[in-house]
C-alpha cells in the first residue's frame, strides 16, 4: 500500500478506493475461493488493509486481528507498517498461507488474552458469524482497544445470499435443513455447521449492540465490499441484511481506559502458540 494512499485517509479516500472495479475483482476471486485460496485470501487481506487506512493510519500502531485465520492478513497489515497480532483458537489456520506462527496468539475472541486498552486497532473479518456470543466478543474487542483506537468489524449476516457458506442458498429454508442437505450430497457435514460453528448474526442486532455501549461511537456502517454508490442499502432495515451481502462496523473506542486485567498480554512482540 502506498503512503500516499495512508496519508490521504479520509472520505474523498475511501470513496476513491471502493470502485465498481475493485469489486468486480473481488468477486470474482470469490469464486475460485476454493480452488485458488491464495489469490482470494491474498487479494482480501490486501483490500482490508487499504480500507482499514481509510479510517486511520497503520503505520507504527498496534494492530490485533481476531479470528486472523491463515496469515495473509498478517503479510497484508505488515507490509502496511503495522504492527500486526493475529489471534485464533484454531493453532493450524496460522500457517497456512506459509508464514510463520510468530506474532500469533491463541485464543478466543470472547475471552481476548490482551491487557485492556492495549491496541490500536481491533480487527476481525467474517469471524463474528462463528461465535456463539457474538456481544461478548465485541465487548471483548472494545476492552482491548485504547481510548482513541478504532475497530473494524465485519460479518456475513445470516439472510446475506452468503449467509449459509457453503450451504448457501439452502439456508433459507433453514440452517438446520440446509446442513443436512449438503451432508447428504457431499457425504460429510458441512466445515461450516449451523449452530455449531456457524450462527445467525444480523446487522441490525450488531447495530443495537454498538448504539447502546457507551464505550464506542460509530464512525461507518457500510456493505464491505459494496461500490461506494451501493452504500445506500445500509439505510434500509430488513433489505440490508440481504442486500449488503458482507457488512463492515467501524467503530471508534471513546471514554477513557478501563480497568485492565494485569495478567493478560501487553502485545509488545506477540508470542508464539
Ligand atoms: C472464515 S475464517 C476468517 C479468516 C480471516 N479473518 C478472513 O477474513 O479470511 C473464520 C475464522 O474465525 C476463527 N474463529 C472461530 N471461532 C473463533 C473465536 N471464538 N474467536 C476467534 N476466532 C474464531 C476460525 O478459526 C477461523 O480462522
Amino acid at each position: 500500500m502506498s503512503a500516499a494512499f495512508e496519508e490521504a485517509g479520509g472520505p474523498a479516500a475511501r470513496r476513491r478506493f471502493a470502485t465498481l472495479g475493485r469489486s468486480v475483482a473481488l468477486f470474482r476471486a470469490f469464486l475460485v475461493e476454493q480452488t485458488d485460496p491464495d489469490h482470494f485470501y491474498g487479494l482480501l487481506a490486501e483490500d482490508s488493509v487499504r480500507q482499514v487506512a481509510g479510517y486511520t493510519p497503520l503505520a507504527g500502531r498496534t494492530v490485533l486481528d481476531v479470528g486472523g485465520g491463515p496469515g495473509y492478513f498478517a503479510a497484508a497489515f505488515r507490509a502496511a507498517g503495522a504492527h500486526y497480532v493475529g489471534l485464533d483458537p484454531d493453532v493450524g489456520d496460522f500457517s497456512a498461507a506459509g508464514d510463520s506462527v510468530a506474532g500469533m496468539l491463541r485464543g478466543s475472541g470472547t475471552a481476548l488474552p490482551v491487557r485492556s486498552g492495549a491496541v490500536d486497532v481491533a480487527f476481525s473479518s467474517n469471524v463474528l458469524e462463528h461465535v456463539s456470543e457474538p456481544a461478548r466478543m465485541l465487548d471483548e474487542m472494545v476492552r482491548v482497544t485504547r481510548p482513541g483506537g478504532v475497530l473494524f468489524v465485519s460479518f456475513t449476516p445470516w439472510f446475506s445470499p452468503w449467509g449459509g457458506h457453503e450451504t448457501a442458498p439452502w439456508h433459507y429454508l433453514g440452517g438446520d435443513r440446509a446442513r443436512r442437505r449438503y451432508q447428504r450430497r457431499n457425504g460429510r457435514p458441512p466445515k461450516n455447521r449451523f449452530r455449531e460453528t456457524l450462527f445467525p448474526t444480523s446487522i441490525a442486532d450488531t447495530l443495537r449492540w454498538a448504539r447502546g455501549n457507551a464505550d464506542v461511537e460509530v464512525l461507518d456502517a457500510l456493505p464491505r465490499y459494496h461500490p461506494w454508490w451501493g452504500r445506500w442499502v445500509i439505510r434500509l432495515p430488513g433489505i440490508r441484511e440481504v442486500a449488503a451481502w458482507n457488512f463492515l462496523l467501524v467503530l471508534r473506542r471513546v471514554g477513557t481506559r478501563p480497568a485492565g486485567a494485569a495478567e493478560k498480554t501487553e502485545l509488545t512482540g506477540g508470542s508464539r502458540c
